[in-house]
Order: structure tokens, then sequence, then C-alpha cells
């Protein structure tokens, strides 16, 4: 009888991670100077979400490094363009920059990274942004987060 209990008790708990909202994503980044996804979808009933950064290329993080910054569309450029000055050891990314929602820092080939942030900090109807701060890789490394 207990036994019964406990695998019904069990079955319940799979089926409900199978409904559950993944509430995480891995993003590759290569020595191509690019990222493996061009957007990523936020399930609203996500309380927090990560994102595991890989660089699955073979170039040191001096050469060819990348960070993934999450920010308002609107915000995405100043921050990468205020973020070379601050160089690599700060993950190029100013000091205290408000205007970044969440951020991995700089890896290079063979590295990883991951950041965990709270979905309440999004909004349904706002554009956001993830990129890459690393001098010049912008214009490639840029995509879409969507809150749904
Ligand atoms: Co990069």
């Amino acid at each position: 009888m207990f036994a019964k209990v406990v695998a019904v008790s069990l079955l319940t708990l799979a089926s409900g991670q199978l409904l559950a909202a993944e509430c995480k994503v891995t993003v590759d980044s290569t020595d191509q100077m690019s990222y493996n996804t061009k957007e990523i979808t936020i399930d609203k009933s996500c309380k927090t979400f990560t994102v595991e950064l890989t660089h699955s290329g073979s170039l040191p993080k001096n050469v060819m490094g990348h960070n993934w910054v999450l920010s308002k569309e609107a915000d995405t450029q100043a921050i990468a363009t205020d973020g070379i000055a601050a160089g690599i050891d700060k993950s190029y990314l100013k000091d205290g920059d408000t205007r970044v929602i969440a951020h991995t820092k700089i890896i290079g080939a063979g590295e990883k990274d991951s950041v965990t942030f709270d979905v309440s900090k999004l909004k349904a109807d706002e554009q956001y942004n993830f990129f890459c701060t690393f001098p010049g890789h912008i214009s490639m490394m840029k995509g879409t987060v969507t809150l749904k």
C-alpha cells in the first residue's frame, strides 16, 4: 500500500516537471564571432531564468572573448560603446552600469559562465536584447529576449 502511494506520487511529480516551463538555456559562442541562437523566449511562469554561456571555439578570451549581456533594446548600443573603455578585466562593462539587467563575464575557448536573474525585471511589452560587449562584436553577436 505504502509503495503504491509512493509510486503514484512519483508519477505526479514527473508529469508536473514535464509541464513546467524550461527556465534555463545554454547559449554557445564560437570563433566565428557568433552565438548559436538569435532569439531567447522566457516563459512568464519562470521566477528566475538562467543563461549558461559556453565557448566551443579554440581562441582565447583576449582574442575572441564573449559575454552574454541583457538589456532593454534602447540601451544596448550605449552599453557596448561605454564598455570598451572598461577593458577585459571588467568584462567590457562600465562599473555599476544600471542599464545592464544581467551579464556573464567574458569567456574564451573551453570556458563557461552562467548568470541567473529575476524574471520580474522584465516586462512583456518591452524589447530586450542579449549581446556581446567585446569590442566590435555587437554587430554579429546580438539577439532578442522576449517574455511570453
Ligand atoms: Co564576443
